[in-house]
């Protein structure tokens, strides 16, 4: 279980009171819950993720993944047990590197070997990991990653993000930057990632249609709070019309 306890997180502002994000925020998420997070911009969703992976410290509070206390392990460490997917596809792999490089290096995470020891892996296992990608990866395992689409980017970013096998899977705004048809295509891959792998993932969206389609719980956020929290049944029953009016009356 991951598990936020009183969480709380104050910027200073130079022109007056500090702004205060999160107050004693708790939150529990079960191993292998996937969470879809809506909510308006500002509201603190990308602060909550850099809070979890430790790119940003928290005021006050605990995150406890299982009795291990997140707070306590400096970013470099939660890598080991955190994988991240961003919104710009460029954060994602190494783009100097080929697709080969790049997926050879995330089936090796964490292991202190020599990247031609990294690289020592048969080509069709790295065909295995792409088969069922219809963004055309397998054709590319040896183009550098910054001529890819940004498409092709999420999917393999993805990809890197299943073979290391994370604890949890942080996803913030993944599809955005995507045409409508990729980032449907891009969703289809991180459910199944999620789902054969039994990631305990985090999923910020501001797309409605893939929050209630896609996870098995919807958290939405406003202004630092958990102002709606509801399971795999009652999403099911909400359509975008009910969340869009939780919008409007989240002021
Ligand atoms: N390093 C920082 N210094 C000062 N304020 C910050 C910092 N990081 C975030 N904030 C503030 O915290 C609040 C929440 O920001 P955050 O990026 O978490 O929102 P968000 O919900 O992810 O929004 P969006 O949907 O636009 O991505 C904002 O008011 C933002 O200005
Ligand atoms: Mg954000």
């Amino acid at each position: 279980m991951l598990n936020i306890q009183n969480l709380s997180k104050s910027f200073p502002n130079p022109y007056g009171p500090e702004n205060k994000l999160f107050e004693n925020l708790s939150l529990k998420i079960n191993k292998g819950e996937f969470v879809s997070i809506i909510g308006s911009n500002g509201t603190g969703k990308s602060t909550l993720l850099n809070i979890i992976s430790g790119v940003i410290k928290e005021t006050s509070g605990n995150v406890y993944l299982e009795d291990l206390d997140l707070t306590s392990l400096p970013e470099h460490k939660r890598t080991q047990i955190i994988s991240r997917v961003f919104q710009n596809p460029s954060h994602g792999s190494c783009p100097s590197m080929t697709v080969r490089e790049n997926l050879s290096l995330a089936l090796n995470k964490g292991k202190l070997l020599n990247l031609k020891k990294c690289l020592r892996h048969k080509t069709e296992r790295l065909e295995d990991l792409l088969k069922d990608i219809s963004l055309d990866l397998k054709k590319h395992l040896d183009v550098q990653v910054k001529y890819l689409s940004g498409g092709q980017r999420q999917a393999l970013s993805l990809v890197m993000a299943g073979v290391s096998k994370p604890e949890v899977l942080l996803l913030d705004e993944h599809t955005a930057a995507l045409d409508p048809k990729t980032s449907n295509e891009v969703m289809e891959l991180t459910n199944k990632i999620v789902c054969e792998n039994n990631m305990t993932t985090l999923m910020v969206t501001h797309n409605l249609k893939h929050a209630l389609e896609y996870g098995n719980r919807l958290i939405m956020l406003h202004k630092g709070e958990i102002v709606l929290d509801v399971d795999e049944d009652t999403k099911k029953r909400l359509t975008i019309d009910n969340i869009l009016k939780k919008f409007e009356y989240a002021v």
